[in-house]
């Protein structure tokens, strides 16, 4: 379908102009419209651009509070994220991709769940489907950046280099459309004719995706350069997915009154904001930009609260000051170097403070065990407070001997254990996977022994198996002379305890050798299996 004026098309389910005005004040019923199926369907959207740099969570979680209704990602680039691993994090209620060098390449929490979108740089396909499918359950879509034009993103083929390679385009687009059951989307730039960008568009949209975003500016033009509106204007007419008019806050897009004008001037259906959400991200509330002095301790706030990065923080707030950056405040901004001093640079110290011992005593109540003991199901993961007490068991008895037991019993592939250690305390953490499923205690053990035996037991009390406790019923999991630990005797025995020792060396022989990192705070992989 062709179509005169997207904005025109939506109108008929909500009236153009309608969306901005009353943003905040109609958000239910309205995301009603912007979702298909449960889908973000990007129509009548107002998005914070992806920025790198900028576009990390308190940004997104700041835009998302005055209004904006999809927020992106930063850029983030598909070689480092195919390395990372998820974690969920329990101290921030976050879900973290955290890197072979325990660095947390993006968090998210559910708060932006069904309204952040992932942005990568690819020129790979298989890559961009292996990170596809990483952040899929984490995020309302995956978007591919092809505008970028700094020589970081163009010389290894991505970002603005794909727009003279349109096969690579549409083999990336067409593998994660096929490939993920959330949105794919990407971010353009205009070709020099009105023609080839046309065209791209086009075949773009035969790709699938469910919407494209164009920035109306050629690759080798500056954020100063004026915009091709007309470029935009002619893209929407041309294809019938929604197009995301982008380019605007310089010139165009001052207040949020502006932002119905350029999508109105555009005829797109939907409207991204990159700088004037960087400058103020109030620009996206009805009455907005508010005074960025408030702003900014709104942003600052979220910052302490997901423990984001100081530099990055410090970066944000840099931008929100803009020409006021050599101000009194912007030079004590600029002096500090940790979270704690930039609070105190804008009198959130006992906020700092408050929120550090907030954290500190979850992280206790985890570690200690005082949190309830209930299955915590993350996907294929669950997860329950539980320590390993060895004085519960026999002395021959241990829970891991019996999850393995039960298993050769079930005729499945024995446990595997795999294990994490955190540098802060050497404190270790094993996950076991049976059947499938992982099991893992959210507690941290001294050992790595009593790691793998609190996993186990974390395995056996989901399943509701017997686990060999003192007192438990006996379950004929493990023979009774070895629960009541005499272990001289027969060949039989011997014969037992060999199929013991080597399901032990077998079990060595299947733990993965790749590094696990977890929680963003220094684990290092330790392959090092354990006795049973
Ligand atoms: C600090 C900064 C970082 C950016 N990073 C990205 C990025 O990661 N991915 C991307 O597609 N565009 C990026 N851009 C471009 C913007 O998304 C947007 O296309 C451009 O700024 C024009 O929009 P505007 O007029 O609303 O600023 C960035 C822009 C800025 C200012």
């Amino acid at each position: 379908m062709t179509q005169g004026s997207q904005q025109e098309v939506e109108g008929s389910t909500l009236p153009g102009g309608f969306v901005s005005a009353v943003n905040l004040l109609l958000m239910p019923e309205d995301r009603f419209f912007k979702m298909a199926a449960g889908r973000l369907s990007f129509r009548n959207i107002t998005a914070l651009a992806p920025m790198v740099r900028v576009g990390t969570l308190p940004m997104r979680l700041l835009a998302l509070d005055y209004g904006a209704d999809v927020v992106y990602c930063e850029e983030l680039i598909d070689i480092k994220m195919a390395q990372c691993h998820r974690v969920v994090n329990e101290v921030l209620h976050t879900v973290d991709f955290v890197a072979p060098d325990d660095r947390v390449v993006f968090r998210t929490c559910e708060k932006e769940k069904g309204r952040v979108v992932f942005q990568m740089g690819t020129a790979d396909p298989d890559r961009a489907l292996t990170v596809a499918r990483l952040v899929e359950k984490d995020v309302a879509a995956v978007d591919v950046n092809m505008g970028c034009p700094k020589e970081y993103s163009t010389k290894g083929g991505m970002g603005a280099a794909l727009l003279s390679d349109p096969d690579k385009i549409e083999a990336i687009l067409r593998k994660l459309v096929s490939g993920v059951s959330i949105p794919v989307t990407c971010k353009i730039r205009i070709l020099p004719s009105l023609e080839e960008t046309i065209r791209l568009v086009q075949r773009i949209e035969k790709t699938g995706v469910t919407a494209v975003a164009v920035h109306g500016r050629l690759k080798e033009e500056r954020q100063r350069h004026p915009l091709h509106c007309d470029y935009i204007q002619a893209v929407a007419r041309a294809v019938s997915i929604p197009v995301i008019a982008n380019g605007g806050s310089l010139d165009l897009v001052k207040t949020n009154a502006d932002i119905e004008e350029f999508r109105r001037a555009t005829g797109a259906s939907s409207v991204m904001l990159a700088r004037a959400a960087m400058w103020n991200p109030s620009v996206f509330a009805s009455q907005g930009p508010l005074p960025v002095e408030g702003v900014m301790e709104e942003y600052l706030k979220y910052a302490i609260e997901f423990d984001n990065h100081a530099f990055n923080t410090k970066y944000c707030l840099c931008q929100m000051l803009r020409d006021k950056v050599e101000s009194p405040l912007g030079k004590q901004l600029q002096a500090a170097q940790s979270s704690a001093e930039i609070s105190a640079a804008y009198g959130l110290q006992e906020f700092y403070q408050q929120t550090q011992e907030r954290l500190q005593t979850r992280r206790a109540a985890l570690q200690s065990g005082s949190e309830p003991d209930r299955p915590v199901v993350d996907g294929d993961l669950t997860t329950m407070a539980v320590k390993f007490e060895r004085r519960e068991y026999p002395p021959q008895i241990t829970p891991k001997m019996f999850l393995l037991e039960w298993s050769r019993k079930e005729k499945m592939e024995p446990p595997l254990y795999q294990m994490v250690q955190r540098s802060q305390d050497r404190g270790f953490q094993a996950t076991v996977t049976v059947a499938g499923k992982k099991y893992r205690s959210s507690l941290w053990e001294k050992s790595k022994k009593f790691a793998e035996q609190a996993a186990a037991v974390v395995c056996l009390r989901v399943l509701e198996i017997p686990e060999g406790r003192v007192g438990e019923e006996e379950s004929g999991l493990v023979c009774k002379r070895k629960r009541d630990g005499k272990t001289n005797g027969t060949a039989e025995q011997d014969s037992s305890k060999k199929q013991h020792l080597s399901a032990e060396k077998q079990q060595e022989t299947q733990t993965p050798k790749t590094p696990v990192v977890a929680n963003g705070d220094s684990r290092r992989a330790d392959t090092i299996p354990e006795q049973l």
